[in-house]
């Protein structure tokens, strides 16, 4: 691997653990409930990851340029919650306007069974050959759309190898039962998607512990962070898990004492 590719996957992922907070709910999700106002939502949080994944719009109106975090950029979209075919992303964000913009990695999201699966794994596959030219990692986000259900090992299994095989430098998944089958079929690191939010908070950090235990990078944790009555408590009970390996009722304990 490049120097520069190797440098900025290790400024997401270091020492080979990371807590990436996603952010980029809007290009698809429009204001929902506690990111109306990005800048606001991110900024007590934003000393606690170790990386943000926005799209440009939220970058460049929301995150203060200053701030010390590597950014993966969200690069797909398209689509809408209230659209057709949720499934129907391509390429929105020039590689140009990526560098321009200093990202540590761009992100698109493939959709494996649907609809528009060629069209996204083509676009994907576009994207890393622009993005390797540069140097920049790619992270395939391996989504479901409204298909919840699908999140089981056999799918996440799938869409995780195939993105490997087109070329994703890491990879966003959910966590499931048999993860560590998941993780055994993806030669690339694997951070979680938290998903909707959880009924409780031991629930998020008892996902967050179980994914780590069985191989996965880190997360890529949203709504189940900023949508948290104390998010700030939430994002550093789980950065204990994943970068100290304390278990989920030791982080629970943790979190009650700053919430
Ligand atoms: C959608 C995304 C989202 O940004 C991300 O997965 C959402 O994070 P969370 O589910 O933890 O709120 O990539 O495909």
């Amino acid at each position: 691997m490049d120097w520069g590719m190797k440098n900025r996957l290790g400024r997401v992922i270091k020492g080979g653990r990371t807590v990436m907070l996603a952010i980029d709910h809007g290009y698809f999700l429009g204001p929902i409930s506690k990111l109306e106002d990005p800048g606001k939502a991110v900024g007590p949080l934003i000393p606690f990851a170790d990386a943000l994944m926005p799209t440009r719009g939220v970058l460049r109106n929301c995150i203060d340029p200053e701030a010390d975090i590597p950014i993966v950029l969200r690069v797909s979209g398209g689509n809408s919650i209230i659209g057709k075919d949720l499934s129907r992303e391509s390429i929105t964000t020039s590689i140009e306007e990526a560098i321009r913009l200093n990202v540590s990695a761009v992100a698109f999201s493939i959709y494996v069974g649907a609809e528009s699966e060629h069209q996204t794994l083509m676009a994907f596959s576009e994207l890393v050959n622009q993005a390797e030219r540069y140097g920049i990692p790619t992270l395939a986000v391996t989504a479901v759309g409204k298909e919840l259900e699908k999140r089981d090992a056999r799918f996440l299994g799938l869409s995780c190898r195939i993105a490997a095989e087109l070329g994703a430098r890491f990879v966003k998944t959910y966590y499931c039962d048999n993860f560590e089958k998941v993780v055994e079929g993806t030669p690339v690191p694997l951070v979680i998607a938290g998903g909707p939010k959880l009924e409780t908070d031991l629930d998020v950090l008892q996902v967050v512990s179980d994914a780590i235990k069985k191989g996965a990078a880190g997360v890529d944790m949203g709504r189940n962070v900023w949508q948290n009555e104390h998010p700030v408590a939430m994002i550093k009970a789980i950065r204990a898990i994943v970068h100290e390996n304390v278990d989920a009722a030791e982080a629970h304990k943790l979190f009650l004492g700053e919430a």
